[in-house]
């Protein structure tokens, strides 16, 4: 039974003490969340560490926001898995459609990150989708099977064990246009179809496929109804506990 799983990405928001805050409040919710439910938190780099201490002894998992395509050295700027493990990370987002879009991110260089964090013990969200001329354009599947299929041609049914996608499109991130119910289980199964070409029907129905852009308490649980969506990641509606955890009892 594939895992189901409520993220936070909380993007560039909130300062250190915001955060914590916020993380003690999700952790002070987090035993109503039925136990089949992952919860992962993603702060910005800066307090990652602090935040991680919030959840100490809870259900609550710890991720970045990104991490660097090498391993150390003379990258002025940048953090390594293994940095991000040692103040406690599990996961990684990578792939996100801002660093895509604002700072240059390439399936070349994807490849490189979610190489350096399965090797690191860390498991990856991969996040896809589609842009709004894309999908008016009517190549919101093969752009979402071109992009999962650039990153994952270089792992194995293995390495799927460890890597969770999230489909994200575009146009529904922060702008408080959700993909309706059906548009989203559409490119879910589709995903689902192009993982099981690759890996095997066995190994894509284990692989947990969430939906991003939009998603709030008043949408969640139609989403979360459809067969291939496994959960949420969530932007804006995780900058409030209530809102986070009230997604997580959407299932
Ligand atoms: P949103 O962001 O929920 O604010 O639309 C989702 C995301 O970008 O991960």
């Amino acid at each position: 039974m594939r895992k189901k799983i409520v993220a936070g990405n909380w993007k560039m928001n909130t300062t250190r003490p915001d955060g914590i805050e916020l993380a003690k409040a999700v952790v002070a919710r987090a035993a109503e969340v039925p136990a089949g439910v992952g919860l992962i938190i993603a702060p910005p780099f800066t307090h990652l560490c602090c935040c991680g201490k919030a959840l100490e002894g809870s259900k609550v998992e710890l991720s970045a926001q990104n991490c660097a395509d090498h391993a150390k050295g003379a990258y002025t700027g940048e953090v390594s898995v293994d940095m991000l493990k040692a103040v406690g990370c599990q996961w990684t987002i990578l792939g996100h459609s801002e660093r895509r879009q604002y700072y240059g991110e390439t399936d070349e260089k994807l490849v490189e990150k979610v190489k350096l964090a399965l090797a690191a013990e860390l498991g990856v969200i991969l996040c896809v989708g589609e842009n709004l001329d894309e999908r008016k354009a009517g190549k919101h599947l093969q752009i979402v099977e071109d992009q999962t299929k650039a990153v994952l041609a270089n792992f194995s049914a293995e390495d799927m064990k460890k890597i969770v996608i999230a489909y994200e499109p575009v146009w529904a991130i922060g702008t408080g246009k959700t993909a309706t119910a059906q548009q989203a289980e559409e490119i879910h199964a589709y995903i689902r179809k192009v993982l099981a070409d690759k890996f095997g029907a066995a190994v894509a129905e284990d692989v947990t496929i969430l939906y991003g852009g939009s998603c709030k308490p008043s949408n969640a649980k139609e989403l979360f109804a459809q067969k291939d969506i496994d959960g949420g990641l969530i932007g804006g509606a995780a900058l409030k506990a209530d809102d986070f955890i009230q997604i997580a009892l959407s299932f």
